[in-house]
């Protein structure tokens, strides 16, 4: 069985109602779910994992502190131990969310992950066609994983 780890943050509470979402997508039989907050994740976590959920609210043009200092805490220990993990993102943002996602993506470059979906990015309030969008990533992401495509 394939593990799935989603880190997400954000104190306002969009980021979990997508973060909810798209756990509802994965199906139990596809893979073992760890669903945490950034600050109760860490190496041990990201060491599990076969694939990669990310979720962030856009703070100031850029990614939350809080995931910001999950790669802070994981980047060196993890050097060279997670390349080609298969990884996804999401954003909660205002009006905008792309400087989040920019800067998530040089990171993950850093690790050597392998981006395997476009980042969704939610505008406002999370309605119930961008869940839906969440529940499916969380399905794809897990699938992906259970057929070994990624
Ligand atoms: C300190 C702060 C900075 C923000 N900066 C941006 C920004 O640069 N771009 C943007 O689109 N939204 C920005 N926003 C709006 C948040 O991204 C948006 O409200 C998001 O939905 C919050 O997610 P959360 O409920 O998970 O915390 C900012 C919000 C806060 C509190």
């Amino acid at each position: 069985m394939k593990h799935l780890l989603i880190v997400y943050s954000g104190r306002g509470g969009r980021t979990r109602a997508m973060c909810e979402a798209a756990r509802e997508g994965v199906a139990p039989a596809d893979a073992e779910l760890r669903c945490l907050y950034a600050p109760d994740a860490g190496l041990d976590d990201l060491l599990w994992a076969d694939g990669l959920l990310l979720g962030t609210p856009e703070n100031f043009g850029y990614m939350s502190g809080l995931l910001k200092d999950f790669f802070d805490r994981t980047f060196y220990p993890a050097e060279g131990k997670s390349v080609g993990l298969p990884y996804a993102l999401f954003i909660s943002a205002g009006n905008d969310g792309s400087g989040a996602a920019r800067a998530v993506e040089r990171i993950a470059i850093g690790y050597g992950w392998k981006a395997v979906a476009e980042p969704l990015i939610l505008k406002g309030e999370p309605d119930a066609e961008g869940l839906r969008r969440c529940r499916d990533l969380g399905e794809a992401m897990a699938a992906g994983l259970a057929a070994g495509i990624f």
